[in-house]
C-alpha cells in the first residue's frame, strides 16, 4: 500500500495513550476503522530500547502481514505515533520502526500533559516553532515521502496560535497529512473545539486534513465532513465509548441522508453550546445498546486473550466500566469488576448484568 487511506468513508481510531493498544486496534477494525493509530511511543523509549515499548509496538498479521524483507504490508495499516523534541532521537526512533516494518507514522504534537510537555514535546513543540520544524525535517526525511503525519492543535493558548504557519510549512516540508484538534493547548479537553478552523486548513492546504476533538457520535463525525471539507475524521473518546462508532459512521455515509441535530452530540455545533466539563456528561448519556455492547464485551477479552494475554484481564477491568457507564446498574458492575481476578469471576459478573445478552 502506498498511500493510506484519508477519505470521507476511511474513519481512522486515534492515538490513545493507555487505550489504543492491539486488541482495542483490533476491535475497532472489525467495527470499519480504516486507520488505527497506536498509543504515543517515546523516541528516547525507542532508541533506549525502553520497557513499554515492545507492548506498544505489538502487530500482528492482521494488522499487517510482514515481507521477506521485514516491510510490512497491509490492507489495514497502523500508524505508530511517536514524541520526542529533539531531532536526532526523532530520526533514529523513525528508522528503527523502519527496520521493524512500520511504514506509517505520526509526530504528536498535540498532547497537553505535563510529563510530555515539560521535555518539550507534544503540544510543546508549538511553542517552539523553528525546533518543531527541524524535528519534522528530520522524521519525514527517515520516513520517506507520503509517510508522515502530524497532530497539532491551535497553538499553546489564544495569543499564540501557530497552526496554519505551521501546518504550511510541514506541508512544504512533506507532510503526508495533518490532523488538527482545534483547541489551545492550555485547555486540555476543556472549552469547545473550534471546527471553523478545521475548515479554514482544508481549504488552503495541499494535504489532507484530518479533523478530530469532541467527535462523540457517528453523526458528529459525518457532519464535521460535511461542513468542513475536511477528508477524514479520526474518533477518540467516542471510540472508547462504543468501538462500533466506525460501524455507525459508514452506515451513515451509506445512508447518504440529513442528520438529525439529536444525532449529533458535539457541543462545537451550533445549539450545543454545552459547559466544556460536560463532554464527558454527554458521551455518558449515550443510549446503550445492550445486545450491541454485549458483543463488543465478549469480542474485546477474546481479542485481549489473544493479543495480550498477561494485560488482559487488567484492560477488560478498565475498558468495560467506560463502556457500561450509562446503563443501568453501572456502578455496582463496576465496582464488581475493579475487584474481580480472574476471568470466571469476570464472566460471571457479565452474565449477572447482560444475561441472555452475553
Ligand atoms: C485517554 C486519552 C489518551 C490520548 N492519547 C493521545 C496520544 O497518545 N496521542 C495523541 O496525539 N492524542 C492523544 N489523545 C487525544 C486524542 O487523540 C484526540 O485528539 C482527543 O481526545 C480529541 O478527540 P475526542 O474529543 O473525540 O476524544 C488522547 C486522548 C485521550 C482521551
Amino acid at each position: 500500500m502506498n498511500q493510506l487511506p484519508i477519505r470521507p468513508d476511511a474513519p481512522w481510531l486515534a492515538p490513545l495513550a493507555g487505550w489504543s493498544d492491539l486488541p482495542f486496534r483490533i476491535l475497532c477494525r472489525e467495527q470499519g476503522a480504516a486507520v488505527c493509530c497506536t498509543e504515543m511511543v517515546s523516541a528516547k523509549g525507542l532508541v533506549y530500547g525502553g520497557r513499554n515499548t515492545e507492548d506498544l509496538l505489538a502487530a500482528t498479521p492482521l494488522e499487517g502481514e510482514r515481507l521477506d524483507d521485514g516491510s510490512l504490508v497491509t490492507d489495514h495499516p497502523v500508524v505508530v505515533q511517536i514524541f520526542g523534541a529533539e531531532a536526532e532521537f526523532m530520526e533514529q526512533a523513525v528508522h528503527i520502526l523502519k527496520h521493524r516494518g512500520f511504514q506509517w507514522f505520526d509526530v504528536n504534537m498535540g498532547c497537553s500533559v505535563p510529563k510530555v510537555t515539560k521535555t518539550g514535546a507534544g503540544a510543546a513543540m508549538l511553542r517552539d516553532v523553528p525546533n518543531a520544524l527541524r524535528v519534522a525535517e528530520a522524521v519525514i526525511k527517515a520516513a520517506g515521502p507520503g509517510r508522515m503525519g502530524f497532530k497539532l492543535r491551535l497553538g499553546w493558548d489564544a495569543s499564540s496560535e501557530v497552526y496554519r504557519e505551521l501546518a504550511r510549512e510541514l506541508a512544504a516540508l512533506g507532510a503526508a497529512w495533518i490532523t488538527l484538534h482545534p483547541r489551545h493547548a492550555v485547555q486540555g479537553f476543556a472549552g469547545t473545539p473550534r471546527f471553523s478552523a478545521i475548515g479554514e486548513l482544508a481549504s488552503e492546504l495541499p494535504v489532507p486534513v484530518i479533523a478530530s476533538g469532541d467527535l462523540f457520535t457517528a453523526a458528529d463525525g459525518v457532519r464535521v465532513l460535511r461542513e468542513t471539507d475536511c477528508a477524514s475524521v479520526m474518533y477518540a473518546r467516542g471510540a472508547l465509548k462504543d468501538p462500533a462508532i466506525f460501524a455507525k459512521h459508514l452506515e451513515l455515509l451509506r445512508s447518504g441522508g440529513e442528520i438529525p441535530a439529536s444525532e449529533s452530540l458535539s457541543p462545537a455545533f451550533e445549539g450545543k453550546a454545552l459547559a466544556a466539563q460536560n463532554a464527558c456528561d454527554v458521551l455518558d448519556s449515550l443510549p446503550v445498546d445492550r445486545k450491541g455492547l454485549a458483543d463488543v464485551i465478549r469480542r474485546h477479552a477474546q481479542l485481549a486473550r489473544r493479543y495480550s494475554p498477561h494485560l488482559a484481564l487488567l484492560k477488560m477491568r478498565t475498558f468495560v466500566p467506560r463502556y457500561v457507564k450509562s446503563m443501568d446498574g453501572a456502578r455496582a458492575l463496576r465496582q464488581e469488576i475493579v475487584q474481580c481476578s480472574d476471568w470466571d469471576s469476570l464472566n460471571a459478573i457479565l452474565e449477572k448484568y447482560f444475561g441472555a445478552e452475553l
